[in-house]
């Protein structure tokens, strides 16, 4: 692994235990509300098989899981042992059996081509440099007509708004994430990952790039969040 993923995975396996109190308290609660709506998007069949890359601590799998009444063959997929540690965790306590955890890269994904019927990434793309790598790594492993689904933090693009949320996001966030989590290279990595996410539009034209079809988005919350769909042929 090279220097950056290294990065990228010590830190989540140091914030772990406290990720889900954080995202809850940083985000209001919105952050049940967004993946509710991503997985809504997928319009997803009983029966599904689907992966959830950079599942973290199963939020989306059990997303998953609860909308299809755990009529759902459900991958998750992460490479910080600590925070898949915590969602093995959750999954016991909530007794799904539909759910496959695995520790391994997004780009580097252990399945055969044309398996899923969709997969999803929640606030995972943006930790990944290579992200042509990775969405043609995901088109792989989805079968004709599947469905990609992606939600990312994203920067809010003019107005007093945006002057507000990044004032927030910058300056009192790191703040609070720190305070709790002991750790403040992770919480001001986190607005400068946001900042270094491409707008709306760039990103679907990636997707587009990497061979999906009927690529659209939708933000949420003024824009703080996006939820981008795609389709592959
Ligand atoms: C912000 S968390 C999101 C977790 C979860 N999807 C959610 O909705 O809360 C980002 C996750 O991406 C994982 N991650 C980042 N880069 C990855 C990569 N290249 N391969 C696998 N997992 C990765 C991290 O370990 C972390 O668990």
């Amino acid at each position: 692994m090279n220097n950056e993923l290294d990065f990228v995975k010590d830190m989540f396996d140091r914030i772990a235990p406290k990720y889900d109190f954080l995202n809850r308290l940083l985000s209001l609660r919105q952050d049940t509300v967004w993946r509710t709506q991503m997985v809504k998007a997928a319009t997803l069949q009983n029966g599904s098989r689907v992966l959830d890359v950079a599942c973290g601590t199963c939020d989306v799998a059990l997303e998953i899981s609860s909308q299809l009444n755990e009529q759902a063959h459900i991958f998750g997929l992460d490479f910080s042992f600590g925070m898949l540690k915590l969602g093995k965790h959750k999954l016991l306590h909530k007794r799904r059996k539909n759910i496959a955890l695995l520790t391994a890269d997004a780009l580097h994904l252990p399945f055969q081509q044309h398996l899923f019927d969709a997969v999803f990434i929640a606030f995972g793309i943006r930790n990944i440099m290579n992200r042509q790598r990775a969405l043609t790594a995901f088109l792989t492993v989805l079968k004709g007509g599947g469905r990609l689904a992606v939600l990312e933090l994203t920067t809010p693009e003019k107005g007093i708004f945006r002057s507000l949320y990044l004032l927030y996001f910058q300056k009192i966030l790191p703040i609070i994430g720190s305070f709790f989590s002991k750790d403040l290279k992770a919480y001001t990595y986190l607005p400068d990952s946001v900042l270094n996410f491409p707008s709306p539009v760039d990103f679907s034209k990636l997707m587009q790039q990497a061979g999906f079809e009927n690529v659209r988005f939708k933000q949420m919350t003024f824009g703080i969040v996006t939820l981008f769909v795609g389709t592959k042929p």
